[in-house]
């Protein structure tokens, strides 16, 4: 056993109530319920070894969502540990704005070898909201210094999740997180959701047409000379992993094309091995886009970081002698933090040394698969997967599209009970989201579903 995993156990032996009480006490966490502010807190977790976290009690649990689909290589790997330490003795810091390091230096040019196309220039930022508000400004930069400062609008989709800055916060397609926020949507227009169980009956090719004559009426009444971007996940994650039609995404672009839009894939959660390869968005998807963004995965959730990857050919329109003198003064403190870009590095090569990408594409069969076996259990009314990450969804209702109140209680009751037989599973609303580290085995897959199984059957009984 390591060091740093004996220090850990320790720690968690010591942890107690108290450490509990602080919590509840200082600490405001994402999406907190204001209402119980002060009196509840957070289920504490003090360790983590491969695809388990550990409370400080010494539960042992199964980290279904991988954190917040991030956790690829798993907890406790020595490897990063290591990393992290050598760089943090070496460099600990520099500032981006007037100086560089060879980590990010490295790690721009390693992610350059298995981006698709010619997306070759890196910006690198603290994670990804930040890495999708730097592609969202670097458009609107992009179209100043060509002199086009109507082409400003960006199109996105309901049920998208971009991010939690003002901008991308404003490009999020979940009304429920808009409540009591001031959110400044003039430059942003919403189309569909591209999700077949709101297509009223259409096949899945009449949907597609559908979706993409949608896009193309909307740049027709906003005007091509002022739509700038569309910002799009592969698939949308947090939306309750809805995965668009076939072809969807080639013929977005190719529209994008005809109207010099720039197509921004946001890869947060899809980049670096969720769905079996380093970038979805060409291998999986079957498309190229011009700006990806990326974070997450990117260390495996052991340090923040995140970036953005700029196709030469954008780059190339407003850089050298096409750079009317502009300086893109867009950045961060943390932008290209050398300990964050070690561990990327590291990251990158345990993934590349474990195989991790194949065994991602020869487990995902199985893994959808068996997930699918759920599909007839009382109030689950769709089951969705890609890659690694799946989406139960439940609905008190077996014939209803929006969730209810009692819909959402029913997946959160499912939670719960899968919480106390030892598997988290992210709560999304009326969806159980299940999207586990890279270097799960077939009998924690089986594990899974077996916990799953059990706490749908037993909300069922409970509630239906
Ligand atoms: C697709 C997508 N984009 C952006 C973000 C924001 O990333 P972060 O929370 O690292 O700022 C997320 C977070 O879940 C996401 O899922």
């Amino acid at each position: 056993m390591r060091r740093y995993q004996l220090e850990a156990l320790m720690n968690s032996a010591q942890m107690n109530t108290a450490t509990d009480e602080k919590a509840k006490r200082h600490l405001l966490t994402p999406a907190e319920n204001m209402s119980t502010l002060g009196s509840t807190s957070r289920p504490m977790l003090a360790s983590g070894d491969g695809i388990y976290v550990t409370t400080p009690e010494g539960r042992r649990l199964i980290d279904g969502p991988a954190g917040m689909w991030c956790t690829q290589i798993g907890y406790s790997r020595g490897e990063m540990a290591d990393a992290i330490a050598k760089q943090a003795m070496s460099l600990s810091y520099n500032s981006p704005w007037y100086t560089t390091n060879s980590p990010a230096a490295l790690l721009a040019e390693r992610i350059a070898r298995v981006t698709p196309g010619d997306l070759n220039r890196f910006f690198f930022t603290t994670g990804g909201s930040t890495a999708v508000d730097s592609a969202l400004r670097f458009t609107e930069y992009f179209n100043n210094v060509l002199g086009r400062p109507m082409k400003k609008r960006i199109i996105v989709r309901k049920d998208g999740y971009h991010g939690s800055t003002y901008l991308t916060a404003a490009c999020s397609g979940r009304e429920g997180n808009w409540q009591n926020f001031d959110i400044h949507q003039d430059r942003i227009r919403f189309i569909s959701s591209p999700n077949i169980r709101l297509a009223n009956g259409l096949t899945e090719e009449r949907f597609l047409d559908q979706l993409v004559t949608e896009f193309e009426t909307t740049i027709m009444e906003l005007g091509a000379d002022t739509v700038a971007a569309f910002l799009a996940e592969p698939f949308l994650a947090s939306g309750g992993v809805i995965i668009p039609p076939k072809g969807y995404h080639s013929r977005i672009k190719a529209l994008c094309e005809k109207f010099d839009i720039i197509y921004i894939s946001d890869e947060v959660v899809s980049a670096f091995g969720r769905c079996g390869e380093w970038f979805a968005s060409e291998k999986t998807f079957g498309f190229v886009p011009d700006i990806i963004t990326f974070a997450k995965g990117v260390t495996s959730g052991y340090v923040p970081l995140g970036g953005m990857a700029v196709s030469e050919k954008l780059i190339s329109r407003v850089s050298g002698d096409s750079s009317k003198g502009g300086f893109f003064t867009n950045g961060y403190t943390w932008s290209g933090h050398a300990v964050s870009c070690a561990a990327a590095l590291a990251n990158m090569d345990l993934i590349e040394k474990e195989n991790l990408l194949e065994h991602t594409r020869e487990l995902a069969p199985y893994f959808q698969n068996q997930l699918r076996t759920l599909a007839d259990l009382p109030g689950v009314v769709d089951v969705r997967s890609v890659g690694l990450v799946g989406c139960v969804e439940c609905m008190t209702q077996q014939d209803s599209v929006i969730a209810s109140d009692a819909d959402k209680a029913f997946a959160n009751r499912v939670d719960d009970i899968c919480f106390d037989l030892g598997l988290i599973v992210r709560p999304i609303a009326n969806m159980c989201v299940i999207s586990p580290p890279l270097i799960i085995t077939r009998e924690q897959i089986n594990d899974i579903i077996s916990i799953l199984r059990k706490g749908i059957k037993l909300a069922a009984e409970e509630l239906l």
